[in-house]
């Protein structure tokens, strides 16, 4: 059974606080976007231009009831927790759900860095996209993390912090 779900928008972290935490507590660390492009053989970036977005998210789930039975530091993709059917997957297990916060200002920054996210190219609809999810990382979460102008190992210290408390 995963030990501890991060979630949060594309550019939260998830990727690099999951390793560091992975690191930190000698759990693997599995990240559900790489497992989507090594059980499918294709980056995510074709999976959306061939087969589109709603394909990928059927994926996703399959994915997702892999990875949530193995004993794993889990990162999720960001668009994962908003599927009701994902959510329920997400709380059959008895891992914390880690919410990694950060203003979408900080987002917009990081993930300018990587034109490779497929849903950049709608930057007009991210915002909106980024406004509605918080609400379901939030409602989702049992640890929220504001992650701006933090340094990972930082993030990492907090999440243990509060991890140990609940
Ligand atoms: C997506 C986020 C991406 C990836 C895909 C869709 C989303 O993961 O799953 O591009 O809908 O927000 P990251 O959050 O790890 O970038």
């Amino acid at each position: 059974m995963a030990k501890l779900i991060l979630i949060g928008f594309m550019g939260s972290g998830k990727t690099t606080i999951g390793r560091l935490l992975a690191e930190k507590l000698a759990i693997p660390q599995l990240d559900l976007d790489a497992l989507i492009v090594q059980e499918n053989k294709q980056s995510i970036n074709d999976i959306f231009t061939e087969v589109g977005e709603e394909h990928f998210r059927k994926m996703e789930t399959v994915a997702l009831k892999k990875a949530i039975n193995q004993n794993v530091i889990l990162s999720t993709g960001g668009g994962a927790p908003i599927k009701k059917l994902n959510q329920t997957i997400l709380k059959s297990v008895d891992a914390p759900i880690v919410f990694l916060n950060a203003e979408f200002k900080t987002i917009e920054k990081r993930i300018n860095r990587d034109a490779s996210w497929p849903l950049l190219k709608r930057i007009a609809e991210l915002k909106q996209r980024y406004i509605k999810r918080n609400f379901i990382y939030r409602d989702l979460a049992d640890i929220e993390i504001t992650t701006d102008r933090k340094s990972p190992d930082l993030i990492v210290e907090a999440i243990l912090e509060k991890y140990d408390e609940i």
